[in-house]
C-alpha cells in the first residue's frame, strides 16, 4: 500500500501522501516513546557487590510470585556466595508476569522498600518466596484489591520495619513507584525477557529463560569466567549464548 508506481516520474499517490501526514502526525508520539529513559539503570544490586565492568555481572528477571522464579532463587545466590565479593554482581529486576494476578503489586512493593531502604529489598524478596502461596491467583481469588495490596503491605512492613509503614502505604500511592515497577517491566520487554525467571551473563542471555538453573550449572558457567577474568585477556565461554 502506499507505493510508488513503477517509473521514475510518477508523482505520489494520493493515498502514500495520507501515509506521510499520518506518519508526521504520530512521529512526536514515537519520539517520546523512546525517551523514556530513567536516571540509573533498572534493578537492585545484590547486597555490598558493586558493578564494575572488571566483575561478572549476573542480572536475573525475577517475578515474586512465580514458581520457578523462587525455585532459581536459593542455587544463584548460593552461587554469588562462593565467589569473592568484587569478583562478581548480581542485580535483580523485577519482571510481573501478566498472568500472575498479584505480581505488579508485590513487584511494586519491592521497588518501594527498596527506596526506603534498599538493604531490606533482599530480605522482602526472600518473605516473598518464603510464603509465595499465599499470593497465588486461586489464594486470592476472593480478595478484593485493596485486600491484596493491605496484606502486600504487611509484609513489606515486616521487611523493612513496623516503623516504616506510613512509608510503604503512601508509596502505594505514589505514581513513581508504578513507573519504577512499569519501566523495569518495559525494560526487560526490550531486551527480549519473556518469562521469570531469565537470566544475563555479562549482557548475554542465557538458554532456556523461565526455567531455574541449578547450582551446578551455575559454577559451570561461571567457572571459566573466573579463572579467564584472572588472566585479564580477552575471556569467552563458550555456551551458545545470544546475544540481545
Ligand atoms: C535497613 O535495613 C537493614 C537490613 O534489614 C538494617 O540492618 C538497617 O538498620 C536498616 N536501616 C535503616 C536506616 O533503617
Ligand atoms: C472463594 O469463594 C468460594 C465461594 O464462596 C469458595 O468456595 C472458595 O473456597 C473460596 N476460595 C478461597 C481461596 O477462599
Amino acid at each position: 500500500m502506499g507505493i510508488l508506481k513503477q517509473g521514475s516520474h510518477t508523482s505520489p499517490s494520493p493515498l502514500l501522501l495520507v501515509h506521510i501526514l499520518i506518519f508526521i502526525q504520530i512521529a512526536p508520539l514515537i519520539v517520546k516513546a523512546q525517551t523514556l529513559i530513567p536516571s540509573k539503570y533498572d534493578g537492585f544490586v545484590y547486597k555490598n557487590r558493586p558493578v564494575t565492568t572488571d566483575s561478572i555481572i549476573i542480572e536475573a528477571f525475577l517475578d515474586p510470585v512465580c514458581i520457578d522464579s523462587k525455585d532459581s532463587w536459593p542455587p544463584l545466590k548460593q552461587a554469588i556466595h562462593h565467589y569473592p565479593s568484587g569478583s562478581i554482581s548480581l542485580i535483580v529486576h523485577t519482571f510481573p508476569l501478566p498472568y500472575h494476578d498479584n505480581a505488579f503489586v508485590t513487584s511494586r512493593a519491592l521497588h518501594i522498600v527498596n527506596s526506603i531502604n534498599s538493604s531490606a529489598t533482599y530480605d522482602l524478596l526472600d518473605l516473598f518466596f518464603d510464603d509465595q502461596e499465599r499470593f497465588y491467583n486461586s489464594q486470592t481469588l476472593n480478595d478484593s484489591r485493596a485486600s491484596v495490596v493491605n496484606q502486600v503491605i504487611q509484609v513489606a512492613a515486616k521487611a523493612v520495619g513496623k516503623s516504616n509503614l506510613p512509608a510503604i502505604q503512601s508509596g502505594f500511592r505514589d505514581s513513581e513507584t508504578n513507573y519504577a515497577t512499569r519501566n523495569s517491566f518495559e525494560y526487560g520487554c526490550s531486551r527480549g525477557v519473556s518469562g521469570a525467571p531469565f537470566f544475563f551473563v555479562n549482557g548475554f542471555v542465557l538458554p532456556d529463560g523461565g526455567l531455574a538453573i541449578t547450582y551446578k550449572k551455575w559454577r559451570s558457567i561461571i567457572d571459566p569466567l573466573v579463572g579467564k577474568a584472572k588472566r585479564k585477556g580477552n575471556s569467552f565461554k563458550r555456551l551458545s549464548l545470544k546475544h540481545r
